[in-house]
C-alpha cells in the first residue's frame, strides 16, 4: 500500500490533516511559486508595455491595424485545440522533462515581442544582444569561470552540436565517447559531425563504468569524452572526478553534458558523488546547459560554453551585409545559427534578476524542494511490495518496475499502469532500461528479456513536494484498476 503517511507531516501541506487528502480541491500550495501563466500576473504585462513604449515615444504615431474580431475567432480555435494536451502545467503532470516557464519569464518573453529582436547581429537586438551576453556569464559563473565563450542556442541538441563540432576541428577524426545512458543526440550528432561514435557501458546505477571507459581510451583515437551529468532517462550523474583523473593519463577532451542537470549544481541537498561531479564541472572543456528544461524558461533556450574563448576563432565567417554597426561583438559571430530568438535571453535574463543563481537563494531552494519529493516518491515505492524502485535518484528522477514473475510481464504490468494512472489524471512517463541497471532491485523472478519497460517520473516541480501525497493517492487507485484488468 503507498502510504501519504509514511511521510514526514512537516512535507505536507499547511493545514490539511492527513485523513483529510481526499480531494483536489482542498490542495493548496504553500510553495507561492504557481507556476502557470495566471490571469493575475498577466496585469504587469500592460504596465511594462507602457514602459517600454516610453523608450520609442518621440516617433510619429503608428499603430496596426488589427481585426481584433477575426483574432479572437482564430485564437479561441487555437484555445480549444491546445485543450488537446496533457497538463503540463499542473502537478500532477509527473512524467516527461517539462517544466512550466516562471511567469516572470513568460511576461518578459512576451515584452521582448514588441520588438521581436534577433540576436544574431547587434543591429537586430542591441538590449537583449547584452542580456544575452550578461546571462551567459552568470551561467559560466555558476560553474566558476570568470571568462568564457558561449551563448543561448535553441536547446541541448544545438548546444552539444556545437560543442562537438568545436571538439571535432580541434582533434580532426578522433572520436567521441559517451555512456549508454547519454542522450541519444551525442551518437546522432557524431555521424552528422562524420567522426567515429564509441559508446561506453554503464554501472548498475546508469552511470558510465570506468574501467569501459578505460578501456575505451586505451583503444586510442578518442578525442572527446562526453560525461552527462543527469542522464535523461534516470537522472544519473556521470563520475566526473574520475573521468577528469582519465585525463592525466589519456589526452581527451572533457564534455559535460549537462542540459537537465547543471542547474543542480546550487542545490544544496545532493548526495556527495553527485556534488563531487558537480564540484568539478569547471574543469570541463565545455559544457551544456538548458535553461527550457530546470532554468524555469520557454523553448527553445539551450547553452553552450566554453573554457577557452579562443574557440570562438572556429566560428570565424564572412558576413558582408551583417555586423556593420558596432565594432562590438555580435552574437552571430560566435554562434552557428544565424537568426536567434532574443525574447529569450530577454526571459533569461529577467528571470536571473528575480531569482538569481545562488546557492541557498529561491531557485535554488526550488531544486532542492524537487529533490525531495523525488526522496518522497522514491521512499513510498520502496515501502510497497509491488514496486521495484531502481537507486535512490541522484537529482529529480524516479524510476520504478512493477515486480512480476517476468520481465516481460513486468513490462506488461508498467504500460497498464501508466494508462490507468492517466485515467486518474495522474500522467507518468515510460522508459526501457537495460537488465545491469534492473538486476539490483530484484523486480522479477525470470529474466525472458534483457530490458524491462518501466514507470519514470519526473519530479521537476517544486510543488510536486506538496503534492506527493495527492500523486501516491492516485497511484495507488491507478494500481487497482491495473489489477482488475484481465
Ligand atoms: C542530457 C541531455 N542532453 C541533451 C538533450 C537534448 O536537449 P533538447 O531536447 O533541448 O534538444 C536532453 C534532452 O532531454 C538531455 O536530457
Amino acid at each position: 500500500m503507498l502510504d501519504a503517511r509514511c511521510l514526514p507531516l512537516t512535507r505536507l501541506p499547511r493545514g490539511v490533516e492527513v485523513a483529510e487528502r481526499h480531494s483536489l480541491a482542498r490542495i493548496e500550495t504553500t510553495w507561492g511559486l504557481l507556476m502557470t501563466f495566471d490571469h493575475e500576473s498577466l496585469s504587469l504585462l500592460g504596465e511594462c508595455l507602457r514602459s517600454l513604449e516610453q523608450g520609442f515615444g518621440h516617433l510619429p504615431d503608428f499603430a496596426p491595424r488589427l481585426d481584433l474580431d477575426g483574432m479572437r475567432t482564430v485564437l479561441l480555435e487555437a484555445a480549444e485545440r491546445m485543450r488537446d494536451n496533457y497538463p503540463h502545467h499542473h502537478p500532477l503532470y509527473i512524467g516527461q522533462m517539462l517544466k512550466p516557464p516562471h511567469p516572470v519569464a513568460r511576461l518578459a518573453y512576451a515584452l521582448a515581442m514588441v520588438l521581436n529582436p534577433n540576436n544574431h547581429a547587434l543591429d537586430g537586438g542591441r538590449a537583449s544582444s547584452m542580456m544575452e551576453k550578461e546571462a551567459v556569464a552568470q551561467l559560466a559563473r555558476m560553474f566558476g569561470w570568470e571568462t568564457h565563450l558561449g551563448h543561448l542556442c535553441g536547446g541541448g541538441t544545438m548546444a552539444n552540436f556545437e560543442a562537438l563540432w568545436v571538439a571535432r576541428e580541434l582533434r580532426p577524426a578522433q572520436a567521441v565517447a559517451a555512456s549508454a545512458q547519454a542522450h541519444y543526440t551525442h551518437a546522432r550528432l557524431a555521424a552528422v559531425l562524420g567522426i567515429p561514435f564509441r559508446k561506453v557501458g554503464v554501472d548498475p546505477r546508469g552511470r558510465m563504468d570506468l574501467q569501459a571507459l578505460e578501456e575505451t581510451l586505451a583503444a586510442g583515437q578518442i578525442g572527446t569524452v562526453v560525461a552527462t551529468l543527469g542522464t535523461t532517462a534516470a537522472g544519473a550523474v556521470d563520475p566526473l572526478p574520475e573521468v577528469l583523473a582519465l585525463r592525466d593519463h589519456y589526452d581527451f577532451r572533457v564534455h559535460v553534458d549537462a542540459a537537465y542537470g547543471g542547474y543542480y549544481t546550487l542545490a544544496g541537498n545532493l548526495g556527495p558523488e553527485a556534488r563531487a561531479a558537480f564540484d568539478r564541472v569547471g574543469e570541463a572543456d565545455s559544457i551544456v546547459i538548458d535553461p527550457h528544461k530546470h532554468g524555469l524558461q520557454p523553448y527553445s533556450c539551450g547553452c553552450v560554453l566554453f573554457r577557452d574563448p579562443a574557440v570562438g576563432r572556429f566560428y570565424r565567417h564572412d558576413s558582408p551585409y551583417t555586423y556593420f554597426s558596432s565594432a562590438e561583438l555580435h552574437l552571430g559571430e560566435i554562434s552557428l545559427e544565424c537568426s536567434r530568438p532574443g525574447a529569450s535571453a530577454v526571459a533569461l535574463w529577467t528571470t536571473m534578476r528575480l531569482l538569481p543563481l545562488e546557492p541557498g537563494g529561491a531557485f535554488a531552494r526550488g531544486l532542492e524542494a524537487c529533490r525531495e519529493a523525488a526522496g518522497m516518491l522514491h521512499q513510498a515505492l520502496n515501502q510497497d511490495g509491488r514496486f521495484a524502485p531502481l537507486f535512490p535518484s541522484e537529482l529529480d528522477i524516479v524510476v520504478w518496475a512493477v515486480r512480476a514473475e517476468t520481465a516481460s510481464e513486468s513490462s506488461a504490468r508498467a504500460r497498464r499502469l501508466f494508462a490507468a494512472a492517466a485515467e486518474r489524471d495522474l500522467h507518468l512517463a515510460l522508459a526501457t532500461f537495460p537488465r545491469i541497471m534492473l538486476e539490483a532491485a530484484a523486480p522479477v523472478a525470470r529474466w525472458d528479456a534483457d530490458e524491462i519497460v518501466c514507470l519514470r517520473a519526473c519530479v521537476m516541480k517544486p510543488e510536486h513536494r506538496e503534492w506527493m501525497p495527492e500523486i501516491l493517492k492516485r497511484l495507488e487507485v491507478a494500481d487497482e484498476d491495473r489489477g482488475r484488468e484481465p
